[in-house]
């Protein structure tokens, strides 16, 4: 398609008339995957993981758009597998959304670009091309395309084409409509669904730039922005995560301070959010989490400090948000001081597991830190995420009604829904004592008061 003139190709786009294959049908490729087949594509999904294509084929996937999943399934628009030659026969675009971790030392770690890059290669052709969604640090995408030239005969820009398009998937929060692992999208009333979320695309040349926008525009409703280059798409979407990493952190430094002059950080941000310009609310918490926010800012530190770039305020924001884990455990030292408790015999139970609200996702969970910090200190721990109890956890999972008995406090981690209707006056009954340090500004305060807990929550007064 690469080679062919504009308006044929458009006219291929718009009848649906290209074979596509997704490389990584995770939580990013798989909804890019579902609403390509939905809009007619034939698309393969190429994955590693057996479990994961079961999954998709039997549309048994724990995600906003089973339903849409489910259609097409049913009428074969989408089939995954885990052979590259099946999913790569006749496709024409090839769009790759791998994870991109840190590694030790906190850089971005591309085995899994390379991995991808090494099992396409042998069954590229000429003409097709290759759009890249996974976040990267800037370069990444051209450097992964050298590694495929390495090992072919093709050249990117003459012999095949080469786009960046970062993801903007809001894990959107579910509700459970039953009690299996059903969940829906039509419940959630959200407005961000993929189609919605508007995009930005980068090319290695103007007919790559100008497929992938095509491409995108098919399904996307809010508009698809060419820029001028593959690295301006690739810094764009660092730039967004960034913010957020940086606002966030602010935030978090203010619920430390402001509740010391007795105010609560929450109406600070209302009230300066009634400012009706410059000035956008971020909310504080016990941690961020997720492979996008902390991630993305880690990828920049490194890049600049390869430059001779010391980047002074991402470093700090990323210690200021990943402190906010040990600021829960010194508000509950606090508390266990005033009633003379020794913090090393205490039983404490965490709510929630996930990294964000009601998604059954754990990666970089700020939980995961305060558990060790936790257990360092000789506290007997309690984890409980009804949102990830059915998925394999490698942390020891129990069930809501079995969280609290003997426990000496709780520490909301997470603002599942599954927490918010908690029978306080049962669980009163089964603690030792009664704490509850809110991560997340949740809970009720008048309720627990009446059920004689102490509420302490992440940026507010005492
Ligand atoms: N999850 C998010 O909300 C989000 C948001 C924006 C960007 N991203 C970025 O998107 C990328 C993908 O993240 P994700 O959350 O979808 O990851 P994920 O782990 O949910 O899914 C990745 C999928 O890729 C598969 N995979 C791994 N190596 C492979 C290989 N060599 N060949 C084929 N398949 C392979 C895995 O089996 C898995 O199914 C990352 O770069 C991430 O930073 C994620």
């Amino acid at each position: 398609m690469y080679f062919e003139n504009n308006d044929d190709i458009k006219k291929r786009i718009i009848e649906s008339d290209v074979k596509i294959c997704v490389v990584g049908v995770g939580t990013i490729g798989l909804p890019l995957a579902t609403f390509l087949a939905k809009k007619g594509f034939k698309i393969t999904g190429l994955d590693i993981s057996h479990e994961r294509v079961n999954q998709i084929n039997t549309a048994r996937v724990i995600y906003e758009y089973q339903d849409m999943l489910r259609d097409v399934t049913n009428n074969h628009n989408l089939i995954a597998t885990t052979d590259p030659k099946t999913a790569l026969d006749g496709v024409e675009t090839i769009f790759i959304c791998v994870p991109t971790p840190l590694n030790k030392n906190n850089e971005m770690d591309i085995v899994n670009l390379n991995n991808v890059a090494k099992r396409i290669s042998p069954f590229l052709k000429k003409g097709m091309i290759l759009i890249f969604e996974s976040s990267v640090a800037i370069g990444t995408t051209k450097q992964i395309a050298n590694t495929i030239e390495s090992m072919t005969d093709f050249e990117f820009g003459k012999d095949l084409g080469l786009a960046y398009c970062p993801e903007r998937y809001n894990p959107t929060p579910m509700k459970k409509e039953t009690q299996d692992t059903e969940f829906n999208i039509h419940s959630r009333g959200e407005n961000f669904t993929v189609d919605k979320i508007s995009r930005v695309v980068g090319g290695i040349d103007e007919k790559s730039s100008e497929i992938a926008q095509l491409l995108y525009s098919q399904f996307i409703t809010t508009g698809v922005t060419k820029l001028s280059s593959i690295e301006a798409a690739e810094a764009t979407k660092l730039l967004e995560n960034i913010f957020r990493d940086v606002n966030i952190a602010l935030v978090n430094e203010l619920a430390k301070i402001f509740p010391k002059f007795g105010l609560d950080v929450f109406e600070i941000i209302n009230a300066a959010k009634t400012k009706p310009f410059a000035f956008m609310p971020h909310f504080p918490g016990a941690g961020v989490g997720g492979e996008c926010i902390p991630v993305d800012t880690w990828y920049l530190i490194s890049q600049a400090q390869e430059l001779g770039i010391d980047t002074k305020l991402m470093k700090v924001a990323r210690s200021v948000n990943d402190s906010m884990p040990e600021h829960v455990v010194s508000i509950l030292e606090y508390e266990f001081d005033k009633i003379d408790k020794d913090i090393s015999s205490s039983q404490v139970t965490i709510l929630g597991l996930c990294y964000k609200k009601n998604i059954p996702d754990i990666r970089l969970s700020p939980t995961f830190p305060l558990i060790e910090k936790l257990t360092a200190k000789n506290v007997n721990t309690i984890v409980c995420d009804p949102v990830y109890e059915k998925i394999n956890s490698p942390v020891k999972l129990t069930p809501i009604n079995d969280s609290f008995k003997n426990s000496d406090a709780i520490l909301l981690i997470t603002d599942h829904d599954d927490f918010q209707n908690l029978d306080f006056e049962n669980i009163s009954n089964d603690m030792n004592t009664k704490i509850i340090i809110d991560g997340r500004n949740f809970f009720n305060h008048e309720i627990l008061d009446k059920f004689g807990f102490t509420y302490r929550a992440i940026g507010k007064p005492e």
